[in-house]
């Protein structure tokens, strides 16, 4: 079964064509990092506008790169949110109309489902139930994944998601964006313990607190202490990332699971691969990882949780709106 994934959910234009929820004939993300570089950050507007112009050649290319025709396809599945409404709103629109113009069901995704289901376009999937772990620049939650359609939030962010923090701190570092792969690079040449910024561990929560760590960051470079750059961004990246660490084992220790999955663009960073791996392994549980282009953004993880709808005959009807707040 073929499913067609669309995602439009923030500044990346994506189209994937995914067979039985597992095997990925095309993945193709157009980025616009360019248009909003210059700016630090999202413009929303202007993110809107990119991917009126990109959704038909992204889609048009993953149909080519697949070597499929409409009439191949099962569905088309699209995210529905959450995410930047202007942005949610091309996608959404453009699968209502592929949808009824092919005659082909429509199905509404999660964009956080669809990140948790990366892990299954993988050869080492996780079985049931399982830690997950969406960071990414919108969100920072735990989940206990039992089945499909089957979660359950342990906690998430109060304040900030981990992304949006590495993002900015990159801007107060004047590095660009987006931030995350720009802090990890920077932080190569830097001592991670040089600074002691804090880590927001609530002794009775496992939720997330990011906001008080990127004031911590914003006081230091105005004290000018004389930090160089490189020490600024090992020292965030690493506290930030030991408040992601400690609460997803934690999370696993208190629930009796020894699977953990780590979702969102967030996931794309080296050090926390390594870090989670290395925790995790010494506790007995071992860690599910995409592979880099399905950490961040990305269509081929909502024809996956989509192909899931697909069996459960959960399709939408041209009543579809997007949906900017969607808790899963
Ligand atoms: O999942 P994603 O592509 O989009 C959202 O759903 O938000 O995540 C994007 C976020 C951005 O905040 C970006 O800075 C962060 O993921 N990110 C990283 C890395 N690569 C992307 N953060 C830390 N290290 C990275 N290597
Ligand atoms: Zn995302």
């Amino acid at each position: 079964m073929l499913i067609l994934g669309i995602d439009t959910s923030c500044d990346d234009t994506a189209a994937a064509v995914v067979q039985d929820g597992s095997v990925i004939k095309s993945n193709i993300v157009s980025n616009q990092n360019e248009i909003h570089q210059k700016y630090g950050g999202i413009v929303p507007e202007l993110a809107s506008r990119k991917h009126l112009e990109m959704i038909w050649p992204v889609v048009h290319e993953a149909m080519g790169s697949a070597d499929v025709d409409f009439k191949d396809l099962s569905a088309v599945a699209v995210c529905q949110g959450p995410g930047l409404i202007g942005s949610l709103l091309v996608g959404v629109c453009f699968g209502k109309s592929l949808s009824y113009v092919n005659d082909l069901p429509l199905i509404a995704v999660n964009h956080l489902e669809g990140h948790i289901f990366s892990a299954f376009l993988e050869d080492n999937t996780p079985e049931f139930p399982f830690i997950a772990l969406v960071v990414s620049g919108g969100h920072t939650s735990i989940y206990r994944v039992n089945g499909f359609d089957d979660y359950k939030e342990i906690s998430r962010t109060r304040d900030d998601a981990a992304g949006e923090a590495f993002d900015k701190v990159a801007k107060l570092l004047d590095l660009g964006y987006p931030g995350g792969p720009l802090i990890e690079q920077l932080a190569l040449k830097g001592d991670a313990e040089s600074i002691p910024f804090p880590r927001a561990i609530m002794p009775t929560s496992l939720d997330f607190s990011y906001s008080g760590l990127k004031t911590a960051v914003l006081t230091h470079i105005k004290k000018k202490t004389g930090s160089s750059k490189e020490d600024i961004a090992a020292s965030f990246q690493a506290a930030a990332l030991e408040m992601l660490i400690k609460k997803t084992i934690k999370a696993a220790g208190q629930e009796g699971i020894n699977r953990i999955s780590v979702s969102g663009g967030v996931s794309a960073n080296s050090l926390l691969r390594k870090k989670m791996k290395e925790r995790a392994a010494a506790e007995g549980i071992e860690v599910y990882l995409p592979s880099l282009n399905l950490s961040t953004d990305n269509a081929a993880m909502i024809a996956a949780a989509g192909f899931h709808h697909f069996n459960k005959r959960q399709f939408s009807n041209y009543s579809l709106n997007p949906r900017a707040y969607m808790p899963l």
